[in-house]
């Protein structure tokens, strides 16, 4: 059912910092920082040859990775994104196996400006799931 491994994100506490060190340091080609308020976070997409990785600071008062950043300070691996071709038949599947779907179980529209997912992540591993739609 997934497939290709859209990305892998990483919380970051100053996302200029680490949108530097990517460019800089190692090298990759790195996007101009995007607000998503929807999402109550601000991106830079750092693109691969074969995949992206996504840096995301906390924007606004309430924002989802705000805890997460309050237990690892210095930031780390916030969720990982696969992407499904149909994300109602994915997200139906899934919860008929148990998984739980986080917030309404209705996809949002991500930072890809696609329908996304996300799964619980004490069903798979303590990993975030995110699915995309391809
Ligand atoms: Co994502």
């Amino acid at each position: 059912m997934i497939g290709r491994l859209n990305h892998v994100a990483i919380a970051v506490p100053n996302l200029e910092a680490s949108a530097a060190q990517y460019r800089n340091t190692l090298g990759a080609k790195v996007s101009a920082p995007q607000p998503e308020p929807d999402h109550g976070v601000t991106v830079v997409f750092v693109e691969l040859p074969n995949t992206k990785i996504e840096l995301l600071e906390p924007l606004g008062a309430d924002s989802p990775i705000a805890a997460f950043l309050e237990r690892n300070p210095a930031g780390g691996i916030h969720h990982i994104c696969y992407e499904v071709d149909d994300i109602l038949a994915a997200r139906d599947k899934l919860k008929a196996s148990g998984a739980r779907v986080l917030g309404n179980g209705e996809p949002k529209i991500g930072a890809h400006k696609k329908p996304v997912l996300f799964l619980h992540p004490k069903d798979f591993n303590g990993a975030l799931v995110e699915l995309e739609q391809a």
